[in-house]
């Protein structure tokens, strides 16, 4: 999977496991073993335990486990390469590529990432000494942040000229270009990207600079602020949130990660005591944003103008906590205030609001109603209506029946009533809305997100406590790309560290995000049932469509007409296994998705 087994085995061996998760937590030995807090969850006594003999870790408390490659992927954010890259630094071992482009293109982002490493400190040399930037250091201090702020998070200034920063750092043009801190004009010169501007770098996850964000003085030129081009080769706005290395310790901890909008809200936050605070950069949150977040906390609170957080989000928001495992929920700022501000003007103020977030969906209906006229009977009814359409968003019914009886509750309409205009504006978003997948390409009906979630669930119950269900599960059950490489990738490897080693980057990014959720409420029974019943929709679906295509209708009614029935039996709230027996059979026989499908 990109790097040579045997260097991925020698850096595996090499590796002081000991000595890499002490930089996160303190450990005590006791016997073979060694104990101490896990730096995955938040705990008082200490359940996380690592043997350093086998080279590996497992928490009693939250069941994370792994070998040392698993322990940087998980705790600085890294996919499998990027955690053997980041231990065979340390270690000093060189590695060789199975690929040689892989091996090129890692060894070029290493490059870019000197450059702009280079970019930071000159930057921030000037910010700090250059008599030039003295506006920039009065701007900066007028808005509270003096020298050790500017220090701690590495601001610079981008000098008033045209470029400066290329004759200084003597790049090819490719470089130049690729690394987005500058371009080539049109007689052949190379120009600085940034120019006079304030520029907040932005790092990855591990702490490695990829980019910036620069902000104009007050009386400068352009718009307020100009971020690294995303046509640049080594920077993609929708794959950063600026903040994330100062962020996901505490994140991690917290189980919670605050999504801001702009650069001065992360430093605000931080300065604030809130040390979980990212942005992302000049961008809406992107799935990529999603998963990323996914890797380090489950709850996330979206703390910038309700408005904005709104609309926008809203379809994108449940499939995201459908699929990444994530809470959405909202933080209370007062009207018009940016985090920024606030922490500035009431830092106890924006604790309380993100302390007191609210779901995302509560949030939202009680801004309605707070807005709504409840005195008259029109208002109310006007108020519930509207506050309904948004519950209809919500895939899960159990969720929206809850805020339907709060609703009838709060606007004193009838409760029976207000479920049927629910019901139809559920239906209605059916036929007319799709949930968006991961990728934002092809797009589902709503009920793909309950689908997410028994694939989910089963792929979860794979790899927590397989015995119950693996034996049932088959390819055909899982719809989604991705999930059916996960169960493909466990079911060849037979665990889960096996699969994690073999599978590709995003199948086992999932896989490792499987590994630290919590199965316990998962139900086996009822997870197969629903998946075989999701399955047999489809084939009877599809096969549905070949009849009418091809003319043949009575030649596939018997077919469709067992499945038609499966379906109908599925559809009662305890199916017996013997039912599924006989559907699974047909439809393991039945894969169309076998070869078509590329999985991962
Ligand atoms: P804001 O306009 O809210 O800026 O943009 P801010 O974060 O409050 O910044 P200060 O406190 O005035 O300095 C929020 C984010 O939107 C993007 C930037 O990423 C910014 O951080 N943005 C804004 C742009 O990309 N371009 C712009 O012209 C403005
Ligand atoms: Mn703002």
């Amino acid at each position: 999977m990109g790097i040579v087994d045997e260097d991925v085995r020698k850096v595996r061996d090499e590796s002081d496991i000991i000595r890499i998760i002490t930089e996160h937590t303190q450990l005590k030995k006791t016997g073979a073993q060694w104990m101490g807090l896990c730096p995955f969850h938040g705990e008082k006594s200490p359940s996380f335990s690592v043997n350093a003999e086998k080279g590996v870790y497992y928490c009693f408390g939250c069941q994370v486990s792994g070998d040392v490659i698993d322990f940087v992927r998980e705790i600085e954010g890294l996919d499998f390469a990027g955690s053997v890259e980041f231990l065979a630094a340390k270690t000093g071992i060189s590695l060789r590529y199975t690929d040689q482009n892989e091996g090129r293109r890692r060894n070029r982002r290493k490059e870019y990432a000197e450059i702009v490493q280079k970019a930071v400190d000159s930057y921030h040399r000037r910010l700090l000494e250059d008599p030039a930037a003295r506006p920039a250091r009065d701007y900066l201090r007028a808005r509270g942040y003096g020298g050790e702020v500017a220090r701690r998070f590495q601001i610079g200034w981008a000098p008033d000229d045209w470029s400066l920063l290329s004759r200084e750092l003597h790049l090819s043009d490719e470089d130049l270009k690729a690394t987005g801190l500058g371009g080539i004009n049109k007689r052949g010169g190379q120009y600085d990207f940034f120019r006079a501007r304030i520029v907040f770098p932005i790092f990855d996850v591990q702490g490695g600079p990829v980019g910036f964000g620069g902000r104009k003085l007050p009386d400068g030129e352009g718009p307020k602020y100009k971020n690294t081009s995303d046509a640049a080769e080594y920077y993609s706005k929708s794959d950063v949130l600026y903040g994330l290395h100062w962020a996901k310790a505490e994140a991690g901890r917290l189980d919670e990660l605050v999504v801001c909008e702009g650069y001065t809200d992360v430093i605000g936050c931080h300065l604030a005591g809130i040390e979980r605070a990212v942005a992302t950069c000049g961008t809406a949150l992107t799935p990529s944003h999603a998963r990323l977040i996914g890797r380090f906390a489950r709850r996330v609170v979206l703390a910038f103008d309700a408005d904005g957080a709104g609309q926008a989000a809203a379809e994108r928001v449940y499939a995201w906590e459908e699929e990444f495992g994530l809470q959405f929920a909202v933080a209370a700022l007062p009207e018009g205030a940016d985090p920024g501000d606030l922490a500035g003007s009431d830092p106890e103020a924006l604790r309380r609001a993100i302390d007191g977030a609210r779901p995302f969906l509560e949030f939202r209906v009680d801004r309605v109603l707070a807005r709504g006229d409840l005195d008259s009977a029109e208002g109310r009814a006007r108020a519930a209506t509207e506050a309904m359409t948004l519950v209809a968003e919500h895939p899960d019914s159990l969720v929206r029946d809850q805020y339907a009886m709060s609703i009838a509750d709060q606007c004193q309409v009838g409760i029976d009533e207000l479920r049927r205009r629910g019901a139809a504006a559920v239906a209605a978003g059916l036929r007319g809305r799709a949930v968006p997948s991961s990728d934002g390409t092809a797009a589902g009906a709503l009920p793909g997100a309950g689908q997410l979630t028994s694939e989910t669930q089963a792929l979860r119950l794979l790899v927590h406590r397989p015995d119950p269900i693996s034996v049932h599960l088959s390819p055909v059950l899982f719809d989604d790309g991705l999930n059916r490489a996960a169960y493909l990738a466990l079911r060849e490897a037979g665990d889960l560290h096996g699969a994690r080693a073999e599978a590709e980057p995003d199948v086992a990014d999932l896989l490792g995000r499987l590994a630290v959720q919590d199965a316990t409420d998962d139900e086996p029974l009822g997870v197969l049932t629903r998946l075989a019943y999701l399955a047999a929709e489809r084939a009877a679906v599809r096969l549905e469509a070949e009849a009418r295509s091809s003319g043949d209708l009575a030649g596939y009614q018997p077919v469709i007409s067992f499945l038609r029935t499966e379906v109908m039996k599925l559809r009662e709230p305890v199916a017996k296994g013997a039912d599924i027996e006989e559907l699974l059979t047909w439809l393991n026989d039945h894969d169309e998705g076998a070869e078509g499908r590329v999985d991962g």
